[in-house]
């Protein structure tokens, strides 16, 4: 099982309608796979689901499972501030200690208005998910200027989409 986790609980983020595109990649290539929006995060996480309360928020526990329970995790990781949003870490320290996410594989792509793609935004959670144990694949797709580059649901940049279908691939035989 993949998961696809958007980085964001912004509602109607473009990352969920990325998340959604890649989903259809994966069912086209015949591999199970799952969205998790952080958007469903519960609002009153922060006081019952973290550090000594960490496993006691049913919502959030739900949450996190469909996560831990997948052998590979895809991130849609939108840019904010020139990094990845904070309830994006914020999820990650609500998850398991230590076995979260160790010796999963796990996939990045970035989204953003910019030029960057979500270059940084990247490279700072490849540390993260590396200290956690997770091998994190080496393609990551930086989806710069999505306004211009997606529509109606649709990747509409060639070399994107050429990118986005290699990674697909690649974490299948990952
Ligand atoms: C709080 C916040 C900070 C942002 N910071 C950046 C940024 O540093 N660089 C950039 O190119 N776009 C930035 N953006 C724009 C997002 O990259 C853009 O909205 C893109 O669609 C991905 O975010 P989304 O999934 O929330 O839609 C920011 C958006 C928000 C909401």
């Amino acid at each position: 099982m993949i998961a696809i986790v958007v980085g964001t609980n912004r509602k109607n983020s473009v990352s969920r309608q990325v998340a959604n595109y890649y989903s259809q990649i994966l069912d086209q290539k015949g591999a199970e796979n799952r969205i998790v929006d952080l958007v469903d995060i519960p609002d009153d996480f922060v006081g019952t689901a973290l550090y000594e309360n960490n496993g006691r928020n049913e919502s959030f526990n739900t949450l996190r499972e469909k996560v831990q329970s997948s052998d590979k995790i895809v991130f849609i990781v939108p840019e904010y501030n020139g990094s990845f949003p904070g309830i994006l870490k914020a999820f990650i320290d609500g998850l398991k200690y230590p076995e979260g996410v160790r010796d999963k594989k796990g996939a990045l792509i970035g989204v953003s208005s910019g030029v960057q793609g979500g270059v940084l935004a990247m490279a700072h959670l490849t540390d993260i998910l590396n200290y956690l144990g997770m091998n994190v694949l080496a393609l990551k797709p930086k989806l710069a200027g999505i306004e211009s580059n997606f529509t109606d649901g649709k990747v509409t940049n060639d070399l994107y989409n050429q990118l986005l279908n290699d990674q697909a691939n690649r974490l299948i035989e990952f």
